[in-house]
């Protein structure tokens, strides 16, 4: 039982004889900001005095008087215009200590109605080399999917994986033209991904040879605007002066903008320029574009070579990518990938056609819709399907074999004009009662405030990240503890390495953007994995320094004593676990668990500091302490491994 949900239940009887829906009023109920003043605070007394007409103190009165929170609180306070601040009464406390102390899921409560959610989440496209954008979605459903296990859910993570897109026919038609067999004989997978990047190099070089005069002339035709309005006589009057000179100040930032874009594209045509051999394959194949399209169409059509091919690389992009997952102890329930739908995505057009939702457009089947401007298109003119079919049968085979309450699509936040339509379309053909939410994540930065990439100018690939976080976290091994085998070195290694880069990932607001630096992810001190890592090492140290027997510490548990403030405020925080997941759950938000973990981890250490435990003064001080200290090492360890994040005994 966790104190925030305990203390709604009980206002919730109170406030549900005044109002008719007091859902809004109890969410108002929140941990207290300052600690002075109480440990939580009821904030329901002011919208509450609005909505009857009568004065907020009166009626923050009249709550105290009824509410039954005998047991619960020990001191109850109105404060200011009507906020009631309430303070949790210590021997309520201590029993909930003690419960945890026993309980191997530290006192949290299972849901009372426990739901099934899908999560979709890390979902590649196959045959690219995965990149760190990847690892976001990664990290963060994996975590969601294991808090929502943990609380009595059903999780059931899909990987939906990207293996019947467009990057086939291009790997198809590099491998037709350009295969190094000795390399492909040796590392298949290399050499497909090299002729991936080949291919999309002359695609790109052919796209931006035609592009760039376009881009040009329009780049021509703002600077001459721009040239006109510079010319034009002071109109005189202020309002019209002030429009002028935002009107500029809007075409000057188009004009830096086209003549980027326009000086990236020539960088492209540079490259294949400068490099002999790519010239000649570019003058070679001058409708790669068209053809590498008609490849992945041939593959959709059944092509028998094409289909041949695909089976051959499938299985080696996947094993490949098996190896990043397994270094990242990630585990998939299903991965059922586009190509599992392909089979039904004729279905889709053909039973929303007969439902009367779709509209031919420009030869394309569409489905419009009220709040957006531009369709979604289900089938293209020459009868392709897109993503979206996909992603529509995807949702129809999640509710017929699942019955899902809830689909989770934890994908990069630049695809939720996707999303957004697709749950609206999703809704109109039916699909009505479950909740459909895009865990959207913002991108990874650089230390030069752009999309982190390598020198080379590549997103950075996944495997070479890990390896590097991975060999500092060696080298912060090594050098902290000498005395140990290299073995152990390489074990410490790979817990904190890895383990850092998933914090680093989860521990920011999923919807911001973060900066990615090795550096921060890894130091000891601030909100790190390591940091908590540390707290957990610290509390085993003390455990065996005390020579603590833990089995008969929890079996035979003593009174929690409160002697320093600092007891009483970890006990609470302790206390609060079940309510930091709950949170979580509110807007599918790794970093609250993260902040809850450092914030615990903080006050441990202020207890550390303050209160011996081998020197106590009584020996029941002393035990009092060491549950405190065992609930605090199982609290940051089962916290830790909900965000897929191991722990060590000595660091
Ligand atoms: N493969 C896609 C990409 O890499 C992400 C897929 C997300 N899931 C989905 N059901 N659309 O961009």
């Amino acid at each position: 039982m966790n104190p925030l949900s305990e203390i709604r239940a009980r206002f919730s009887t109170t406030l549900s004889g005044m109002v008719d829906d007091s859902d809004n009023l109890l969410s108002m109920i929140r941990p207290a900001g300052d600690s002075e003043f109480g440990d939580y605070q009821a904030n329901c007394a002011m919208p509450l005095g609005k909505q009857l007409g009568r004065s907020p103190r009166e009626i923050a009165s009249e709550i105290c008087e009824t509410v039954q929170l005998d047991g619960l609180c020990q001191k109850i306070e109105i404060a200011g215009p009507g906020f009631i601040n309430l303070t949790i009464d210590d021997d309520w406390l201590k029993s909930g200590l003690t419960a945890a102390l026993a309980d191997d899921r530290l006192g949290v409560d299972r849901v009372s109605k426990p739901k099934t959610f899908v999560i979709d989440y890390s979902s590649p496209n196959v045959a690219k080399p995965m990149h760190v954008g990847h690892v976001r979605s990664t990290f963060i459903g994996d975590a969601i999917s294991k808090v929502l296990r943990f609380v009595g859910h059903t999780a059931i993570s899909d990987n939906h994986l990207g293996d019947w897109g467009t990057q086939f026919g291009m790997i198809i038609y590099g491998y037709k033209h350009f295969l190094d067999e000795a390399a492909y004989r040796q590392e298949p997978v290399a050499e497909l991904g090299r002729l991936y990047k080949y291919v999309r190099k002359l695609m790109d070089y052919h796209a931006a040879v035609k592009r760039v005069p376009e881009l040009e002339a329009s780049l021509d035709e703002l600077k001459r605007k721009q040239a006109d309005l510079e010319s034009t006589d002071s109109p005189g009057d202020k309002k019209a002066e002030k429009q002028l000179k935002k009107q500029l100040r809007q075409l000057k930032t188009k004009i830096e903008d086209q003549a980027e874009a326009v000086a990236g594209l020539k960088a492209k045509i540079l490259e294949v320029d400068g490099d002999p051999d790519l010239v000649k394959d570019a003058l070679a194949h001058p409708n790669i574009n068209q053809n590498a399209q008609l490849e992945t169409a041939a593959l959709h059509e059944g092509d028998a070579t094409n289909q041949g091919l695909w089976e051959e690389f499938l299985p080696l992009c996947r094993q490949d990518m098996q190896k990043i997952y397994d270094r990242l102890d990630i585990k998939f329930d299903y991965e059922l990938g586009e190509s599992f739908y392909h089979s039904e995505l004729a279905n889709v057009v053909s039973d929303l056609t007969d439902k009367g939702f779709t509209k031919e457009s420009d030869g394309a089947i569409c489905v419009f819709l009220d709040n957006h401007n531009a369709p979604m298109i289900i089938q293209k003119r020459d009868g392709a399907y897109l993503y979206s079919t996909t992603d529509l049968a995807t949702i129809k085979y999640r509710m017929e074999k699942w019955n899902a309450d809830a689909c989770l699509y934890v994908v990069d936040h630049r695809q939720s004009e996707h999303f957004e339509k697709l749950f609206d379309v999703a809704r109109l053909w039916g699909f009505d009662e479950v909740e459909l939410a895009h865990v959207a994540f913002g991108t990874v930065m650089g230390p030069d405030g752009k999309p982190y990439k390598t020198r080379s100018g590549d997103t950075v690939g996944l495997s070479g990240l890990l390896d590097e976080a991975e060999s500092r976290a060696l080298e912060i091994a090594t050098s902290q503890n000498p005395e140990l085998t290299e073995e152990r070195h390489r074990e410490i290694a790979n817990v904190i390495g890895i383990g850092g880069l998933k914090y680093a990932d989860l521990s920011h607001n999923r919807g911001s953007d973060y900066e990615f630096n090795y550096e921060k992810m890894l130091a000891l001190r601030g909100n790190t994995a390591t940091y908590l890592q540390y707290s957990y090492a610290r509390v085993q140290g003390i455990l065996r320094r005390t020579e603590a027997d833990v089995d008969s510490i929890r079996a035979n548990p003593g009174e929690f004593l409160f002697e320093n403030e600092v007891e009483r405020q970890l006990g609470l925080k302790l206390i609060r676990f079940g309510e930091a997941l709950d949170e979580v759950l509110v807007e599918y938000k790794p970093n609250v668990l993260c902040n809850y973990l450092f914030e615990l981890s903080q006050l441990f250490a202020q207890f550390f500091d303050k209160c011996s435990v081998k020197d106590a003064n009584s020996e029941d001080l002393k035990q009092s302490r060491l549950q405190l200290c065992d609930l605090t090492a199982r609290t940051i360890r089962r916290g830790l491994e909900l965000l897929g994040i191991g722990v060590l005994d000595k660091m």
